[in-house]
């Protein structure tokens, strides 16, 4: 097996089967010359740094009724919360000074905040800290607020593909469709937005072909970013009772990621930081670059529960930016809070 992970490494992509058969006989050797190499890859890209965004979750309303995930609307149980334009500015403000140059504004799928809302709370943002990026994860919108949201100055937009298997996607999604997800991507991209997708692992059903689809996808896309992490189950949904992801598979996949996308920005997610007290470490190791501390209010994180026992939503986790700093610093990486574009987004701006 070995053999075919330095074909990939060579090539930068294998065929279907070739993956399918990598996944289906993936022993410890292996996963180890795979690792080295997508950490080796990640370094020639873009060296030892590893760049902070300051994660917002402003809403925890969402419309939408994924099964895995704790938000969904038919989730009676959950905590709902709201922060209004004026508390997401105290974020950015407290982030500021912290010094990160990114927010990441993210919620459920939440009609309240309406596009002119966000279109203005964009340009307040952009009016006070015109160094710092914005990014937005907010779900499916309509094409033309894409637009406005774009052009009151929002950068980025991730929004995960979720999973490239056609039936899987609508086994899990009541209601949404599984193209017009895609569409909302490349709109994304043609507006002018870097573009994050991505998918979970472990997903109750996901086959090794459906990760590999994953794979294929995203080379198509060529996205900024590629946010990757276990399914994790959540008590209040439908897959209470279903199996999580692996570390080991989640692993795997950033790693493929990174080969077969050399140049993207991939975090290492809170998913896999909730795994394994290492995930986010074993992550930056196999290929990531990027992490995301929570800069939420402390009395509303407990209520963002996507999944069961999330990390950094107690009292000891107001300050996420220095535990991860200290975190970073251990595993052999330097913290870079720059605004850190993706090198596809800055090649583009040379060329512009
Ligand atoms: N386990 C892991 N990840 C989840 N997400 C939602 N629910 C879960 C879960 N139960 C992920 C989805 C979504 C992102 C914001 O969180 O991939 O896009
Ligand atoms: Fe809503 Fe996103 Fe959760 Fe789906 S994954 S229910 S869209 S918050
Ligand atoms: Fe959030 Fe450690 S990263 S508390």
């Amino acid at each position: 097996m070995k053999q075919l992970v330095h074909k990939l490494y060579a090539r930068g992509e294998l065929s279907k089967v070739e993956l399918v058969d990598l996944l289906e006989h993936m022993d410890v050797e292996t996963r180890k010359e795979l690792f080295r190499l997508a950490r080796l890859r990640r370094e020639q890209a873009y060296g030892n740094k590893v760049y902070l965004r300051g994660l917002i979750e402003f809403s925890s309303y969402c419309r939408r009724n994924c099964l895995y995930c704790g938000l969904r609307a038919g989730n009676r149980e959950a905590e709902r919360y709201r922060l209004s334009p004026e508390e997401i500015l105290e974020c950015c403000r407290e982030g500021y000074e912290l010094g990160f140059r990114t927010f990441v504004l993210q919620s459920g799928e939440d009609p309240w905040y309406t596009a002119d809302l966000l279109a203005s709370l964009i340009r307040d943002i952009k009016g006070g800290f015109p160094d710092a990026a914005i990014t937005l994860s907010i779900g499916e919108r309509e094409a033309g607020t894409y637009r406005l949201l774009y052009e009151a100055g929002a950068d980025r937009f991730l929004m995960r593909h979720e999973t490239a298997s056609r039936r899987l996607y609508q086994e899990l999604h009541p209601l949404m469709s599984f193209d017009h997800r895609r569409q909302c991507l490349e709109t994304l991209q043609s507006i002018g937005y870097q573009v994050g997708a991505g998918f979970m692992v472990g997903l109750p059903g996901q086959t090794a072909e459906d990760l590999a689809e994953d794979l294929i996808y995203l080379r198509t896309l060529n996205p900024d970013m590629i946010g990757i992490g276990p399914f994790i189950p959540h008590d209040k949904t439908p897959l209470a009772q279903a199996k999580a992801g692996s570390l080991e598979d989640t692993l795997v996949m950033v790693a493929l990621a990174r080969l077969f996308l050399p140049e993207a920005l991939i975090p290492a997610t809170t998913a896999l930081g909730t795994l394994h007290p290492q995930g986010r470490e074993l992550a930056l190791k196999a290929g990531a670059n990027v992490v995301m501390p929570n800069l939420s209010p402390v009395a509303v994180r407990k209520k963002y529960a996507l999944y069961n026992n999330k990390i950094c939503t107690g009292d000891e986790s107001a300050q996420c930016r220095h535990c991860l700093e200290l975190r970073i610093e251990a595993a052999g990486f330097s913290v870079d809070m720059g605004r850190g574009d993706s090198l596809k987004a800055l090649a583009s701006r040379h060329h512009a």
